[in-house]
This record gives structure tokens, sequence and C-alpha cells, in this order.
């Protein structure tokens, strides 16, 4: 065997698959829970380790400290799935656009796509430039030991080519829009190339022990439909059918998540995903009965819920799991946020969370 197969085999065996179960639609003892960015700033033990690193590129970039900051939020609460620290744009990282971060704001990058030239010089990244993050996945697997599963993801290709076009975070993407209604040969140029990365991306991470992977459509809310489908779904679509399904005889569940795509969820359904993330303004029974059994859904509590009373964070908890409803045979719930988890969030309200969502989904399953 290759020493990469027998590096895999060493992998302990999973002690709560909890989450792999709910993803699949298997019958599940409660509901299983993380958090999106569960790894980052509201954990005091995050801002220290990530001070003494220097900078969030250092740590995502150096697996040892990656490894550590992704274990804070498993051994402070129960969460049932651990998912890899680094960011969707170390792809765009690694096409040589310059990733860089300024004290208190956003990701920006170097070098954008300003024309036709830059659009045509763009290539799928070198094998060996994103090294450090499968360096980082293996690191992390090992060090999970058995705990929980852990998510290996990226962005989508759209996602991904908003910063790249933009160079920066942006309100209304004037700029990737413009590109896209007026140069549309130039945006799928972009976005092809993307898809072919991130699919690659995608396999490398599951080679190096990822169990699950989630690719994180942020921006794909702000196009017209229509426009979702052409520039953004397809891409995925394509991805998804790129995926390997299933690593050492185990299948590997992919999620998609389009924030503020609701509106698509029934075509969502029918990539060819096993389970759909929905954002908060979601009504998840409703969401539930229009997918039917082709996918779990994965949410989506208002992230603000945490800056209220402990009562009023059971309240709305337990609303979303009665909106959900039972789980049957063929269905599945992950409970998440609707976004990621704000870096302002109070520590004891996590725990509430955990322990409501562990707590009144066994009760669920017995009434
Ligand atoms: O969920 C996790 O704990 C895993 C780690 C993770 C990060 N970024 C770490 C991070 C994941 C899954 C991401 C994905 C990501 N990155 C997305 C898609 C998800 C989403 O939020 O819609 C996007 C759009 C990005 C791009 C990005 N990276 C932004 C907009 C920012 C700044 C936001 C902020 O909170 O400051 C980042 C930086 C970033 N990525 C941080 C973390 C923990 C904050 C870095 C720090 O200052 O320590």
């Amino acid at each position: 065997a290759s020493p990469k197969a027998l590096m895999s085999m060493n992998f302990a065996p999973l002690k709560n698959d909890t989450f792999l179960r709910a993803l699949l639609r298997q019958e599940t003892d409660y509901t299983p829970l993380w958090l999106m960015r569960q790894a980052g700033r509201y954990l005091p033990e995050y801002r220290a380790t990530r001070k003494g690193a220097g900078s969030f590129l250092s740590l995502a970039k150096n697996p040892g400290f990656a490894t550590e900051v992704t274990l804070q939020p498993i051994d402070r609460y129960g969460l049932d799935a651990a998912i890899l620290f680094s960011d969707i744009l170390t792809v765009p990282d690694a096409m040589g656009l310059g990733l860089y971060f300024e004290e208190g704001e956003g990701p920006k990058f170097e070098r954008p796509l300003k024309d036709e030239k830059d659009v045509m010089a763009l290539k799928v990244p070198e094998a060996g430039s994103l090294q450090y993050v499968f360096d980082a996945v293996t690191q992390i697997r090992t060090a999970l030991d058995g705990r929980v599963p852990l998510i290996g993801f990226s962005g989508s290709p759209w996602t991904l080519a908003c910063y790249m076009v933009e160079g920066q975070g942006s309100r209304d993407f004037h700029t990737v829009k413009s590109m896209m209604y007026k140069r549309p040969d130039l945006m799928h140029h972009i976005l092809r190339t993307n898809a072919d990365a991130v699919a690659t991306y995608l396999n490398a991470q599951i080679d190096a022990g990822a169990q699950a992977v989630m690719i994180f459509d942020s921006w794909g809310g702000a196009l017209a439909d229509g426009a979702y489908q052409e520039f953004s779904l397809s891409y995925m679509r394509d991805i998804v059918s790129q995926l390997q399904k299933e690593k050492d005889g185990k299948r590997i569940p992919a999620i998609v998540f389009t924030k503020g795509g609701g509106l698509w969820l029934e075509q969502l359904a029918d990539i060819g995903a096993d389970a759909l993330g929905l954002d908060w303004t979601m009504n998840l029974g409703q969401a539930r009965a229009k997918v039917g059994d082709k996918v779990a859904l994965q949410g989506n509590l208002d992230p603000a819920v945490l800056f209220a009373e402990p009562e009023q964070i059971r309240k709305q908890v337990i609303a979303a799991l009665d909106s959900y409803g039972k789980p049957a045979a063929g269905h599945g719930h992950v409970f998440n946020l609707g976004h990621g988890i704000s870096q302002f969030t109070p520590l004891e309200s996590v725990s509430v969370l955990v322990e409501t969502v562990h707590e009144y989904s066994r009760k669920q399953r017995q009434s």
C-alpha cells in the first residue's frame, strides 16, 4: 500500500458518528450539532493562540496551530463535528492573487482579477501550493483520535469569484456582477477554473482525512434568479459530481450551503449533495417538506439569538427543533446556526445551545 493509504488506515475508529449518520439520513439518538466558525474569536483560548501566532494567516498556514484551534471548541463544548481551521480564500491565494488581512478588516487580495489578461492567466493551483491545508487535515484527524468527524470545506466557485474580482468583500458586488453581465465568457472562465480547483482541493482534503465536505456559497444569494442557476448552482453541481463519494469504504457526505438560497431549495436538492445548509430566513419544517427524503438539512438558528438570555435561547432552539419535527427514516437534521457565530457571542450562550439541542432532541425522539 502507498504511504498515504497506510496513514489513513491508522486513524482511530470513530466514537461519535451521529453527525455523519444525520447527513446520510440514518437514525440517530439525538440531533447532532456544530457551529459555523466555531473556532474563532469568541473563544478566549483562540484569541490567546492567535496572539502567539501573530495573525489569522499564520494560524491557518501552520498545521500545528490549525490543529490546536480546531480542537478548542470540541474540548470546551460537546459538539458533534470538528471543522478544519482554514479559510475559503486559500484557493485564490494559491492561484497567486496574494491574500492578506489588515488588522480589523476583512480579507483582501493584492492582485485581483481586473481585466481579460488577468482572467485568462488564471490557473488551477499547482499541486503542493496547498499542502499545508492537507497536512493540517491529517494532523487534526489524528489529534481528534476518533472523538468526532472532521469536516473539510471550500468556497463555491461564485463566492470565490466575488472576492477574486472585487479584491475584497462587497456590499453590492458591483464589479463582479458587472463583469458577469458584460463579459459572461470571462466570468465562465473564472468559474470553470475555480470549479476544477475546488474539486481537486476537496478530493485532496478527503485523501488527507476529511470525513465530510462542505461548500460555502456565501454570496450565491446576491444573484438574480436565472443568474444563480447559470453562475453558481451549475458549478456546484459540477464539483459534487467530481467528488469521491467514498473513502476507505466510508461514504463521504457533501453539504452545500447557499446563504440566501431559500428560493432555490428544490433545485439545490437536485445537484447530488447529501445535505443542504439553511440560513435563518428559512422555516425548517417547510424546507423539510420541500426536499422530502432527497437530502438532509443543516441549520438554522439566527446567530443573534445567542445574545439573548438563556431562557430565550432555549425557547428559540426548541422552536427550531419542533419546526423540523421528529426525525423519521430517510430524513436527517444537523443543528447549526444560519451563518457564522459572532465574535461577540457570550461563552455561556453556546453551552445553553449545546445542552438544549442534545437534551430536547433526545426527548423528542421518545415522544
Ligand atoms: O467554521 C470554522 O470554524 C472553520 C474556519 C473558517 C474560517 N473561515 C476561519 C476564519 C471557515 C469555514 C471560513 C469560511 C469563510 N471565509 C467564508 C464562508 C463562510 C461564511 O462566513 O460565509 C467566507 C466568506 C470567508 C472569507 C473570510 N475570512 C472573511 C469574510 C473573513 C473576515 C470575517 C471576520 O469574522 O473577521 C475571514 C477571516 C476569518 N476566517 C476568521 C476566521 C476565524 C477571522 C480571523 C481572525 O481575525 O482571527
